[in-house]
C-alpha cells in the first residue's frame, strides 16, 4: 500500500486582486504534490478560500450586494488563476460550504460543553484587515504590529478559548518535534514572541458583525474567522462530518505550508484546539519568505507587471512556475522584478535547457534522420553525465523531503548545464565529419537525448508543460505517473523518432520586453486608479417637451432570472416579468451586480424601446439605472407595486 502524503496550502482570502505573491505558497504546494505522487505516495493536496469575516461583509456592501454572492464571483477567479497556473489540488474547500459550517458548530459545541470554550466580556484592539485582535501591550506604537495600520477599540460580549492552558503542552510539542515549526528561525521567533510572554485566552466570537458562522447555542455570535479557517484542514478530511473515511486515511497533515505572517495561527491556536478536540497533531508547519516588489510585500507594486494572468500569458506559465521555485531562497524573502523574471527566463529557461534540446534533436535529425541512434561502447567523458543523471533522482528527492524547492531545480539544472558541456566537448559535429567516428557520434548524441529525457522526467513536478513539451520532441506519448522509466540511464529506445520541435522558450530581447512591460504596468495602474466610464459624459441636451416624454413607455418589471452573458464581462441577460409576460433584456451591470442579486428585484424598464440583438441576445428594453460615471445603481420603486405599472 502507498504511505499517504497530506499537504496544504493556506485558504485564501477572497481578495480578487491576484498577484504573483498570492502563487508562491500554491505553486511551491503544487511541485511538492506532483513530486510525491511521482515518487510513489498517495498525495492529497488541499486548497481553498477562507470566506468570512467583517472585511468580506464590508466589501460586499459598497458593491451593493451580498457577502456570498460577492465572494461566489472571486472564488470562480481564483479558481481560474489555478487553473492557468496548472495546480493540481485534489480538492477546494470554501469556508461557506455547508459541510464546513456545520462541522465548525459541532466543534465549537463540544469545546464549550467541556469547558474549553467559556462566556465572558471582552475589551481590546481590533485590526479589521488583519482580522486580528490585540492586547495594549502588542500594539506597536498603537498599531497593529502586523501591519502598521491603525486598530480599534473594541468591547464585545465574547466567548474565550483556554489557550493560556495549552502553554505547557505546547512547549512541550515544540520540544518533542523541533522540526515542527520550520525553518528553525521561526520556532525561536514564536517562543520568544508569544510563547514566553505568557499566553492569553482567546477571543472566539464576534457579535459586531452577521458574516461568519453563527454559534449554534447563542445566534447574536459568530465564530472568529481564524478558528473558523484553520479548521478547514480537517473539515475538508470529512472529520465531523457524514463520511470521514479521508480524514482517517490522510490525517495527520504532512505539511502545512503557509506564508510566515501567520505561522502564529497555525504553531500556536491550531495546535492548541487540536489538542482540545483530541486530534493528532500535524506533522510540520513551514513559514515561507515573501516575494516582496521594491522591499514591500508586493501590494504596492509600481512598474512592475505581478499580475499572474499577464504574466503566463506573455510569457508562459512555466517561466512563472520556475521564477517562483527558483528566484526565492526557500524560508527567506525574495525579490521580484520584471528584470529578474527575463534574467532567469533567458538564462536557465531558453539559453540552458531550451538549447540544449533544441541543439540535441537538430544533430539527430542531421546526422541520424531524426531516429535515435545506438549506443556503443562508453568513454570515460561519458561518465560524468551518466553518473550525474543515475544520481540526480535521489538527490532531488533529499532536497524535496528537507522543502529545499530551489536547490531541488538547481540539481536538475545540473544535468542540463552538463549536458550543454558534454557537446562542447565532444563536438559532435566534428565526429560527423569523419565516416569512422559515426558509431561514436551514435553514443554522444543518444546519451544527450537520453539525458534530455531524464531531465525532463524530472522536471515535470516543476514545470509539467515544458516537460510534455520535451517528450513530445523526443516522441514519447504522456509525461509518466512516476520515477520508474529513469532508474536506468538506457531506457530511451533506440530506432525511436525525434522531432525537432519550436525553441521551448524564446530569447527575450531584455531591453524591448522591459520597456513593453513598463507600459503594461502603467496601463494597469492607471485602470485602477479611474474606474471605467461606464456611462458616456452627461451633455446638455435640447429641451423636449411633454408630448415628446410621454412617447417613452416606462415600467416596472420583476427579475425572474439572471445570469451573465458569455465572453463579456459586462453584460447580464434578464429575464423579467412584465405584468404576467416574459421578456428578456441585456443590460450593461455586470461589474456592479451579481446575477444573484438581482433576482427577485423590480426594475423599471423602457419597455417600447426598438428591440436589438446584444451578442445573439434579442433585448427587448432597456433597465434604468443611476449613474455618477464610477458607481451604477438600478432604480426601484419606493414600495413593492404590481409588475408592470406604468411609470410616468
Ligand atoms: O492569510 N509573497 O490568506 P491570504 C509570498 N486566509 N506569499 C504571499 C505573498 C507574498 N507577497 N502575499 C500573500 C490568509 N502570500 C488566511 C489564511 S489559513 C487557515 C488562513 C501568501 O490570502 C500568504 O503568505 O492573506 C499565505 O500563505 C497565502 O498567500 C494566502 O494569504
Ligand atoms: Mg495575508
Amino acid at each position: 500500500m502507498k504511505e499517504k502524503y497530506y499537504i496544504t496550502t493556506p485558504i485564501y482570502y477572497p481578495s480578487g486582486n491576484w498577484h504573483l505573491g498570492h502563487c508562491y505558497t500554491t505553486v511551491i504546494c503544487d511541485a511538492i504534490a506532483r513530486f510525491k505522487r511521482m515518487d510513489g505516495f498517495d498525495v492529497f493536496f488541499l486548497t481553498g478560500t477562507d470566506e468570512h469575516g467583517v472585511k468580506i461583509e464590508k466589501r460586499a456592501a459598497e458593491h451593493n450586494t451580498t457577502p456570498k454572492a460577492f465572494v461566489d464571483g472571486l472564488v470562480d477567479n481564483i479558481k481560474d488563476l489555478w487553473k492557468v497556473l496548472g495546480i493540481s489540488y485534489d480538492k477546494f474547500i470554501r469556508t461557506t460550504d455547508d459541510y464546513h459550517v456545520e462541522a465548525v458548530q459541532k466543534m465549537f459545541k463540544r469545546l464549550y460543553d467541556q469547558g474549553d470554550i467559556y462566556k465572558a466580556e471582552y475589551e481590546g484592539n481590533y485590526c479589521t484587515p488583519c482580522e486580528s485582535f490585540w492586547t495594549e501591550s502588542q500594539l506597536v506604537d498603537g498599531k497593529c504590529p502586523d501591519c502598521g495600520r491603525p486598530v480599534e477599540k473594541a468591547k464585545e460580549e465574547s466567548y474565550f478559548f483556554r489557550l493560556s492552558k495549552y502553554q505547557d503542552k505546547l512547549i512541550e510539542l515544540y520540544n518533542k518535534n523541533p522540526e515542527f515549526i520550520s525553518p528553525k528561525s521561526r520556532m525561536n521567533e514564536m517562543i520568544n514572541n508569544f510563547i514566553k510572554p505568557g499566553l492569553q485566552d482567546l477571543c472566539v466570537s464576534r457579535t459586531s458583525f452577521k458574516w461568519g458562522i453563527p454559534v449554534t447555542f447563542d445566534d447574536k455570535h459568530v465564530i472568529y474567522v481564524w478558528v473558523d479557517a484553520l479548521t478547514n484542514y480537517i473539515t475538508a478530511l470529512g472529520y465531523e462530518g457524514k463520511d470521514d473515511s479521508l480524514f482517517k486515511k490522510y490525517w495527520p497533515a504532512n505539511l502545512h505550508m503557509v506564508g510566515k505572517e501567520i505561522v502564529r495561527f497555525h504553531t500556536i491556536i491550531w495546535p492548541a484546539i487540536l489538542m482540545a478536540l483530541g486530534i493528532e497533531m500535524p506533522q510540520k508547519v513551514y513559514g515561507h519568505g515573501w516575494l516582496l516588489i521594491g522591499g514591500d510585500k508586493m501590494s504596492k507594486s509600481k512598474g512592475n507587471v505581478v499580475d499572474p494572468f499577464v504574466l503566463s500569458e506573455r510569457y508562459g506559465v512555466d517561466a512563472v512556475r520556475y521564477f517562483l521555485l527558483r528566484e526565492v531562497p526557500f524560508g527567506s524573502d525574495g525579490v521580484y522584478t520584471n528584470e529578474a523574471l527575463i534574467t532567469r527566463t533567458n538564462a536557465d529557461l531558453a539559453n540552458d535547457l531550451g538549447n540544449l534540446v533544441s541543439r540535441t534533436t537538430a544533430m539527430i535529425t542531421q546526422y541520424f534522420g531524426g531516429v535515435v541512434p545506438a549506443h556503443d561502447a562508453k568513454e570515460d567523458i561519458d561518465d560524468e553525465l551518466i553518473g550525474l543523471c543515475k544520481d540526480a533522482l535521489a538527490k532531488v528527492r533529499s532536497h524535496i523531503d528537507n522543502l529545499l524547492v530551489p536547490e531541488a531545480l538547481v540539481e536538475i539544472f545540473r544535468l542540463v548545464q552538463r549536458a550543454n558541456k558534454y557537446i562542447d566537448e565532444t563536438m559532435p559535429w566534428v565526429l560527423a565529419k569523419d565516416e569512422s567516428k559515426k558509431a561514436r557520434l551514435g553514443t554522444v548524441l543518444y546519451n544527450l537525448a537520453e539525458t534530455i529525457r531524464y531531465s525532463a522526467v524530472l522536471l515535470s513536478p516543476f514545470m509539467p508543460t515544458t516537460a510534455q513539451k520535451i517528450f513530445d520532441s523526443l516522441q514519447l506519448g504522456a509525461l509518466p505517473a512516476d520515477f520508474e522509466s529513469i532508474k536506468e540511464f538506457g531506457g530511451l529506445a533506440v530506432g525511436g523518432n525525434v522531432v525537432k520541435g519550436n525553441a521551448l522558450f524564446p530569447r527575450l530581447d531584455m531591453k524591448k520586453e522591459l520597456a513593453e512591460l513598463e507600459k503594461l504596468a502603467e496601463a494597469q495602474a492607471k485602470a485602477k486608479e479611474q474606474p471605467k466610464q461606464e456611462v458616456v459624459e452627461e451633455q446638455p441636451k435640447a429641451e423636449i417637451t411633454i408630448d415628446d416624454f410621454a412617447k417613452v413607455e416606462l415600467a416596472t418589471a420583476k427579475v425572474l432570472t439572471c445570469e451573465k452573458v458569455a465572453k463579456s464581462d459586462k453584460l447580464l441577460k434578464l429575464t423579467l416579468d412584465v405584468a404576467g409576460k416574459e421578456r428578456t433584456v441585456v443590460s450593461g451591470i455586470a461589474q456592479h451586480y451579481t446575477p444573484e442579486y438581482m433576482v427577485g428585484k423590480t426594475v423599471v424598464i423602457v419597455k417600447n424601446l426598438k428591440p436589438v440583438k446584444l451578442r445573439g441576445i434579442l433585448s427587448e428594453g432597456m433597465i434604468l439605472c443611476a449613474s455618477n460615471g464610477k458607481d451604477v445603481v438600478f432604480v426601484t420603486p419606493e414600495k413593492e407595486i404590481e409588475s408592470g405599472s406604468g411609470v410616468n
